[in-house]
């Protein structure tokens, strides 16, 4: 875990996690093992930030398109967890300091994403997906396997990751029905700091990751989204 790494928690406390505390294996598994449960349960952390949709009112949807609508947030929802499970994966594995505080800002904005998508799926009646603990444990591994292959490898990998983010949601974008004013304002921010993550991770020196790694990502997140979509 990087030194000064801060995980928000939902009672409003804030434990800065730092490397020279001699946390055991055992200590940071279990760590890893309580927010996989409490995230996944639908218990993300306050956001930092207000939540886009506001005041914002939605047209009335019927009952195909709340499903529909339901099911796109709670695969963003899950790409969320995913993000969650990606940094901390690449936070406990990191060679040192230069990607710290692009891996900080970014993992606080992925907080407010998941908060977000977790009120919007609240205010639909609808259930996270119940893979989220599959999710974040595959996630997790991944990320811990890019930040062991060197910072600058798993810079690239988060330039990759949010560039195939922000395309997954400008897609959902255009899915939502238009009377979906709430659901559209979350996305919109968040397709804006996913672009601003991929820049930072760019200019911080990710390096650009070959064909076959982009292609093996973009397959391994289509077969999240269609799960999530339903369950
Ligand atoms: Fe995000
Ligand atoms: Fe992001």
């Amino acid at each position: 875990m990087f030194a000064g790494y801060t995980i928000r928690l939902p009672e409003n406390v804030s434990i800065a996690m730092n490397e020279t505390r001699n946390f055991t294996p055992l200590d940071r598994f279990l760590m890893r093992a309580d927010e996989a449960v409490r995230l996944s349960a639908g218990a993300a952390p306050p956001p930092g930030r207000p939540n886009p949709a506001g005041e914002l009112v939605s047209g009335e949807l019927d009952g195909e398109e709340r499903r529909h609508v339901a099911g796109l947030m709670r695969v963003n929802h899950a790409g969320e967890i995913c993000a969650q499970a990606l940094y901390a994966g690449q936070a406990a594995t990191a060679r040192k300091g230069g990607v710290r505080s692009v891996m900080q800002q970014a993992a606080d904005e992925e907080i407010d994403h998941l908060s977000w998508c977790e009120s919007r799926l609240r205010e639909l009646d609808a259930h996270t997906s119940v893979l989220n603990p599959l999710w974040y444990a595959g996630s997790y591994a991944i990320g811990a396997l890019a930040g062991l292959a060197g910072d600058r490898w798993s810079l690239g990998f988060v330039r990759e990751t949010e560039n195939q983010v922000e395309a997954h949601l400008q897609e959902h974008i255009e899915r939502l029905p238009d009377s979906d004013r709430r659901s559209h304002a979350i996305l919109d921010q968040m397709k804006i700091d996913e672009a601003q993550h991929g820049r930072m991770a760019e200019e911080a020196g990710g390096r650009a990751l070959p064909q076959p790694v982009r292609r093996a990502m973009a397959f391994t997140a289509d077969i999240m989204k269609s799960l999530a979509y339903r369950i």
